[in-house]
């Protein structure tokens, strides 16, 4: 019989008693599932766990500072911060291909870990052995590593990892959904601004610039992102919506006119999806006003963007983020 009780009881016993006396990392994503596992394993193993937010610089506007201030707040969680973007902008440098994007950003994240991890360490506490990480259901189904189904695509958090991988996995959401990895965030107290967040993919934007990954395309994307959230918010669609992935077609150009110029510029990609767990997904019906607003507002602030589009594609066919 499930209850978000009993998952928290359940699992909060299995992780004392797997993690003794050493210690546990996790690291924080700034999304839900990161935070409820976090805050799950915190009830269980209290100040033994240290929290590791790695900025890879793919984040999204503000992203960071949530994490810092909000999280932190709510949780009392012990935090540390590596500020890893250079490292990752080096690694990715002239990749195109989406799976190899994947494949470095997870094992970049590993490898900044195992440094955190070393300077945790490095304090003499007790040994750090546990990595705590957010899978759920759906990732370890679509990577083929629950079910027997075919691999779909590698998610950062289940394949991808090393070889030379150090720690020894915590995953405690490993048999949720994320209406349930919610209400067990509900049940642990975190606040409705992290529990609600809609979902974001831990290779960040990484994978939603189509081509090469650099700082200027981020800046970019990461404008144009801002500027969709804050008009999806203010028309209140924020429940309606499961998530609204913008895109940044990095190596399509097209021709537009600005002001009394011709312009040769690049396309944002708006696709927002209703889905009940991610596995399938229809695109969903904005209106029309709120559409046009983002539109407006993105080709008039954002620097070398010309052009709107909307994703029409349900899933499947189409993955719900287009790497
Ligand atoms: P797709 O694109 O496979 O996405 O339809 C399904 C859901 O998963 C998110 N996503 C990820 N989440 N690591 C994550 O933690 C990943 O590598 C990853 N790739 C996709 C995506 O945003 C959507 O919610």
């Amino acid at each position: 019989n499930w209850t978000t009780g009993n998952v928290i009881e359940e699992q909060v016993e299995a992780i004392r008693e797997l993690v003794g006396d050493k210690r546990a990392i996790c690291g924080l994503s700034g999304g839900v599932d990161s935070a409820v596992a976090a805050a799950l394993v915190q009830k269980a193993i209290g100040s033994q766990l240290t929290c590791v937010y790695v900025d890879h610089g793919l984040m999204r506007k503000g992203e960071t500072e949530q994490v810092e201030k909000d999280f932190v707040a709510a949780t009392g969680v012990q935090l540390k911060v590596v500020d890893a973007e250079e490292r990752f902008l080096k690694a990715l440098a002239g990749v195109s291909d989406p799976e190899e994007k994947r494949k470095i950003i997870g094992r970049e994240f590993i490898r900044v870990f195992e440094q955190a991890q070393a300077e945790i360490i490095a304090d003499e506490g007790p040994a750090v052995e546990f990595l705590v990480q957010g899978t759920l259901y759906p990732d370890v189904v679509e990577s083929g590593g629950g079910t027997g189904t075919a691999n779909i695509k590698s998610h950062h958090n289940v394949g991808g990892l090393p070889e030379d991988l150090e720690f020894k996995l915590i995953e405690p959401l490993r048999k949720l959904f994320k209406d349930e990895v919610r209400m067990v965030g509900q049940e642990l107290g975190l606040p409705e601004e992290i529990v609600q967040r809609q979902p974001f993919p831990g290779p960040g934007l990484g994978i939603r610039i189509v081509g090469e990954v650099t700082k200027e395309r981020l800046d970019l994307l990461r404008e144009a992102d801002a500027i969709a959230r804050e008009e999806l918010t203010a028309a209140g669609l924020d429940r309606d919506i499961w998530q609204c992935p913008v895109v940044l077609l990095a190596d399509v150009r097209s021709v537009g006119v600005q002001g009394d110029g011709r312009t040769y510029g690049h396309p944002i990609v708006l696709r927002p999806v209703s889905s009940e767990d991610a596995m399938t997904a229809d695109w969903s019906r904005l209106p029309y006003d709120v559409l046009s607003r983002i539109s407006t507002r993105i080709t008039n602030e954002v620097k070398d963007v010309n052009r709107v589009v909307l994703d029409v594609t349900s899933k499947p066919p189409g993955t719900i983020e287009w790497e």
